[in-house]
């Protein structure tokens, strides 16, 4: 039994291993394709802030009173590791005020101390974009069409998309406190978390899975009845926006999301496949007043972030956009010493081509048996013969093809006529 090695990485932390890590570098560069051609630029922000910059999240989300991994850090000051993106984009936007409308994207894990389950850890990935300065109701469009191409350029099917206004500040704060009327006459009714909920924030009471609380939800206020005219106009040009480039939606009036800084449109990704605690790929909305709460001036924002964690289990579930591991073009077998291997895959790769080499002078049988596991398409092989006559033996590894003797100087151009054929016969 392999010894317990004396570390493992944390609680709802993990390591990637490739081919998984590539498959994650090629989910965020379909991402920046998909984002990029819509004029959105790469923001890279710190993974740590000043702990006042997520605070602003807002104090009855639990991502910020609970989930939060801050200390203090030896120029005592108190700091915490990004819990999520948005707050950090609205920091650097009143930081540097750049012109608007603001079109960025990201990239890049977040920390939130959750209990850790399939589709849920401590520390996470998302991708995603916001835009500052522009209230169109046309970009709330456009930001859920780019999450909606990048789905289908996945591969994904089955994710489902919900939409919801929250209304202006003030059609919320009426709607909150029509809630926690509603929810505070049923008394002991809800049950005991949901009345812990009501305390901190009403909205979310509407997010129950609980059993107890489902009649008590479904004769609950609508959103929709305290929407200021506003609002409803801006929400209907979403939704219209939606239906003109033909991506279904559910109008769901009881999806709230989990942050504190949201106004008017939100909306959310759910994945078929996987179970309703985790299920939800992404989401986003308007934040119009979060700039401001950072000290800059006025001015409106939306966004979405999408898991990648779980988007790529949703991935794996659907049987789409698999890992494949990195094709090696050639793999040296060199019996000599090794230091033929040296100059041949360094003249190889510098000529663009995938190569790998066997280490530690082994015996030929040993890295012939490295050369097939590695799954290269050639073994170029050099013993003391070859080295005498300047020549490299190029041994297909997969299909047909007899080995042959080449030139040393001639193996790139032999490897690129071989691919050529290669490329043309399939
Ligand atoms: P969020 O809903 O908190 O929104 O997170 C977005 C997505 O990140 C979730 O739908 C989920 O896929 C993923 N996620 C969140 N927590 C975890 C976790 N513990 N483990 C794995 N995946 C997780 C935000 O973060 C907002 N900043 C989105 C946004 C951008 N709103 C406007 N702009």
């Amino acid at each position: 039994m392999p010894a317990v090695p004396a570390f493992q990485t944390s609680p709802g932390m993990r390591d990637i291993l490739a081919p998984e890590s590539a498959r994650w570098r090629r989910f965020t560069g379909v991402f920046a394709d998909v984002v990029e051609r819509a004029g959105y630029g790469l923001l890279i922000t710190p993974l740590l802030e000043d702990l006042g910059v997520f605070t602003r999240i807002g104090d009855a989300t639990e991502v910020v009173t609970k989930e939060m991994y801050d200390f203090v850090d030896k120029g005592d000051r108190h700091v915490a590791l990004r819990p999520e993106m948005t707050a950090s984009v609205c920091r650097a936007f009143a930081e540097h005020r750049p012109t608007t409308p603001w079109k960025l994207w990201y990239s890049g894990s977040n920390f939130r101390y959750e209990k850790p389950q399939r589709g849920r850890y401590r520390q996470f990935d998302q991708v995603g974009v916001e835009v500052l300065g522009a209230d169109d109701p046309h970009l709330d469009v456009e930001v859920i069409a780019l999450a909606w191409e990048f789905y289908a350029r996945l591969g994904l099917t089955q994710v489902t998309l919900l939409v919801n206004s929250l209304g202006e500040p003030d059609d919320r704060a009426r709607y909150v406190e029509a809630l926690r009327a509603h929810f505070t006459t049923a008394g002991d009714a809800l049950s005991e978390q949901s009345r812990a909920t009501l305390d901190r924030n009403p909205l979310r009471v509407l997010d129950s899975k609980r059993e107890t609380d489902q009649g008590l939800i479904s004769t609950a206020p609508q959103i929709a009845d305290f929407h200021s005219t506003d609002a409803a106009d801006h929400f209907e040009a979403v939704l219209g926006g939606l239906r003109a480039l033909d991506i279904p939606f559910t109008v769901e009036p009881k999806l709230v999301r989990g942050l504190d800084y949201y106004r008017r449109t939100i909306f959310e990704f759910q994945g078929g496949t996987l179970d309703s605690a985790q299920n939800a790929l992404g989401g986003g909305g308007r934040y119009d007043g979060l700039v401001e709460a950072l000290g800059g001036p006025a001015t409106p924002g939306i966004g979405f972030a999408l898991g990648v964690d779980r988007t790529l289990l949703a991935c794996d579930d659907e049987g789409v956009f698999d890992a494949d591991p990195v094709v090696l073009d050639a793999f040296v077998v060199d019996v000599t010493g090794g230091l033929e291997a040296v100059k041949l895959t360094a003249a190889l790769r510098a000529a663009g081509f995938a190569a790998d080499r066997g280490y530690d002078n082994r015996s030929m049988k040993a890295q012939m048996k490295l050369a097939n596991r590695s799954g290269a398409k050639f073994a170029l092989i050099v013993g003391d013969d070859e080295l005498a006559a300047g020549t490299v033996v190029v041994k297909p590894m997969h299909g047909g093809g007899a080995q042959v003797a080449v030139e040393r100087s001639a193996v790139s151009s032999h490897l690129a006529s071989l691919s050529d054929q290669n490329r043309n016969e399939s």
